[in-house]
Order: structure tokens, then sequence, then C-alpha cells
């Protein structure tokens, strides 16, 4: 368990969001504190991707607040909230794909302009994901979706981030991958980014994860530490697919 800091980095305050007349999120309190790996779990169309955009700024909510380091920022763009620390490898990776992994990459250091950290960072990523940098002028688009997810979550990292949010990192990929997926977020994990992850794979993310939400028709129904929410029996015959 991650000690807490007592200052939340990432926090959603009563959020309702609508998609026109369609009641989405349902008073929503979350809290991400800086370092921690929190999951978001939760069936289909329960608001979890909802949830991701809201923090980020794609969405706005109708009522409530989302704080970023103490800071209300519902008026400000996602521009704003990446140059702060929170950033997002998105649903399905949305690389470029005719852009090659070395432009993809550049692409995530778009709101940045110290050079030398720029470089030093590349250097990071290709550390920590030796294939990506066997195929920096290759296409993206060329890439397999294990090599895209890589480039996705280097991209991500490009920014600097305190905070990476994920949707379905493991996602359409191979089984024998999905294992691998797991052992680079906690890599990135590893290296002091908090990380906000929506996984339909329960027992895989909370197994990583220190604590975990459940998202029900857009309510928060179980806020756990993940220990506990393995072992809980409604969840376990919900999600985990074992009574
Ligand atoms: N842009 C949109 N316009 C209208 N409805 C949307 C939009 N995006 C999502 N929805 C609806 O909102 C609900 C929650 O979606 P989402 O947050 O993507 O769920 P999840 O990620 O948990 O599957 C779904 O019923 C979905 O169809
Ligand atoms: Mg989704």
């Amino acid at each position: 368990m991650t000690v807490l800091d007592p200052k939340p980095l990432l926090e959603f305050r009563n959020i309702n969001t609508h998609y026109g007349a369609v009641h989405i999120l349902k008073d929503v309190d979350l809290a991400i504190y800086p370092g921690e790996l929190v999951c978001l779990l939760g069936g289909n169309a329960s608001g979890k991707s909802t949830t991701l955009k809201t923090l980020l700024g794609m969405v706005t909510p109708t009522t409530g607040e989302v704080v970023l380091d103490g800071e209300v920022v519902n008026d400000k763009p996602t521009s704003y909230r990446v140059e702060r620390g929170i950033t997002m490898v998105p649903e399905n990776r949305r690389l470029f794909k005719r852009l090659s992994v070395k432009e993809n990459l550049e692409l995530g250091a778009y709101l940045r302009n110290d050079k030398d950290g720029i470089a030093e960072d590349l250097e990071r990523i290709y550390g920590m994901f030796p294939r990506v940098k066997e195929r920096l002028s290759q296409r993206a688009g060329t890439l397999s979706g294990g090599e895209q997810q890589m480039v996705a979550m280097g991209r991500a990292l490009m920014s600097r981030p305190r905070v990476l949010l994920m949707d379905e990192p493991s996602m359409g990929l191979a089984p024998a991958l999905v294992e691998t997926n797991f052992e680079l977020i906690q890599q990135i994990h590893k290296e002091g980014v908090a990380i906000f992850m929506v996984e339909q794979n329960a027992n895989m993310a909370l197994s990583i994860a220190d604590r975990g939400w459940v998202l029900q028709t857009g309510k928060v129904v179980l806020d756990d530490t993940a220990d506990a929410l393995l072992q809980n029996q409604d969840l376990r015959a919900a999600y985990l697919g074992q009574a």
C-alpha cells in the first residue's frame, strides 16, 4: 500500500456529467494521490471513459469540481491540464499511423520546449522499451498491437506526467501480451508516476493496484483497497467471473 500524501493530485468533487439529456456520472467523488496506482472497474457503458475524459477536460461536467493540485480546473482546457502533469493513453492507443514511431514520441512533448530534457526522456523511453528503439523510423501503423501500446505509453511519458490516465490498456492485445503490458505499467509506476487505469481485466488490474473504484451506471458503488476488492464477494461475482 502506498503511503498517501495528504494532498490529492487529482480530484472529482461531486461530479455530474450529461451527454445531452442523458445523465452519465452521478455525484462522483474521487481522489488520486501522488505515486499511487488506482484502477477504475465497471461494466460496459458505466461511465469509465467519461470519467477519464472529464478529468482531462474533454468532457465538461454539468455540476461539481475537477481539481488538479488543489486548483479547480473546470474552465481550463486540456492543454493546461497536460502542462500541469496529467496525460492519457487513450482507448485503442490512437497513434498517428502514418507518422514514424519517433515522430509519434516527439508529439508527446509538443507542449515542451526544453530540448535537452526531451532528448533525455527519449533515451529513457528507449531504455524502457528497446523494441521501440529498433523501430524508430517505421510507420506506427505497421507495428504490432503490443508495440503500438509501447509507443502510446512512451508518447504519454514524453509530457513528463505526474499522473497517467489509461483507458483499457490491455484491450485488443493478444493474451500473451496482456501480462507484459501490466508489467510495463508497473515499471512506469515504480518510477513514481501515479496511474489511474480503466480496465475490464479486473483481476489483473487489482493485482497490481493500490486501490480501486467500481462504477455502476455512473455511480461509485465500491471504493476500497485493491486487496479488499479482490476479496469482495459481490465484485467477484460481477466482474472477476468467480463467486
Ligand atoms: N459523446 C457521446 N455522446 C453521447 N453519449 C455518449 C458519448 N460518449 C459516451 N456516451 C454514452 O455514455 C455512456 C457511458 O459511456 P462511457 O463513459 O464511454 O462508458 P464505458 O467507458 O464505461 O464503457 C454510454 O451509454 C455511452 O453510449
Ligand atoms: Mg470506455
